[in-house]
């Protein structure tokens, strides 16, 4: 007899910063995949790509002047660390990384873990996370990085303030500020994303994935340390 699993009420967007340092991390795929099945839920999933995929979309762009095989090259990455996070789940998480929505769900109801990477070019795995979210009708996001969200950049201002709490205007207002400030850089969360979010109300929590016991809690919709944005 199949298993048959209830569709994911959450998707998590697993930073690449996290997965993947010049490769794909093993080590913090297995500390992930372990904070993950401790919640005991089903979960989409979609991975980053990091410090490799924007080294292989450089040398992408250098090689063909083309922003579109860029991104075509940062997407490959995400893939491949989106197939690490899979096999440190197990055989709950599948046999293969999903590259379109549509697949994704399809596969909900079958296995418990709904693992993707990026999907098209000019887009980001923020965006990709948000528009998983609306397909499967799932009300909560898990941004998992290294970070909460602050009112200014906490790397260089000592006395930047977290949010324990947002609303979406609030978070899209300073992904904009955030855009125009640091050109070059990136927020947290980029701003097709907070419009994803806002536009379908998925109640978004921002953590530090590297602490299990904030995954798990993020996860499960109870209190953490980061900052939830509702509306
Ligand atoms: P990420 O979403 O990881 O980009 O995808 P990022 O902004 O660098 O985020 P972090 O820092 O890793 O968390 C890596 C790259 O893959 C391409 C983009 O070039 C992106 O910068 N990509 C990703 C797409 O073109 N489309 C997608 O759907 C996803």
């Amino acid at each position: 007899m199949t298993t048959s699993y209830p569709v994911p009420s959450v998707v998590l967007s697993v930073g690449g910063s996290l997965l993947n340092d010049g490769k794909p991390n093993a080590e913090m795929a297995k500390k992930l995949a372990s904070a993950i099945q401790s919640a005991g839920v089903p979960c989409g999933i979609v991975c980053g790509g990091g410090q490799q995929a924007r080294k292989r979309a450089q040398s992408a762009r250098k090689k063909t002047g083309s922003e579109f095989e860029a991104d075509l090259a940062g997407i490959k990455i995400t893939y491949k660390n989106a197939d690490a996070l899979r096999e440190a789940l197990g055989p709950e998480a599948g046999s293969k990384v999903f590259k379109d929505f549509k697949h994704a769900k399809k596969a909900a109801t079958s296995q418990k873990y709904i693992i993707m990477g990026g999907t098209i070019p000019g887009i980001t795995t923020d965006a990709d996370s948000a528009l998983l979210a609306e397909s499967l009708g799932a009300k909560r996001l898990v941004n998992v990085s290294n970070t909460a969200i602050y009112d200014s950049d906490p790397k260089t201002n000592q006395s930047a303030k977290k949010f324990d709490q947002m609303t979406y205007a609030q978070l899209i207002s300073l992904a904009q500020k955030s855009d125009a400030r640091m050109a070059g850089t990136h927020f947290v969360f980029d701003l097709l994303a907070c419009s994803l979010i806002a536009r379908s109300k998925i109640e978004t929590h921002f953590i530090d994935g590297r602490d299990a016991g904030q995954l798990k809690a993020a996860i499960l919709g109870e209190p953490h340390n980061g900052t939830v944005v509702r509306e």
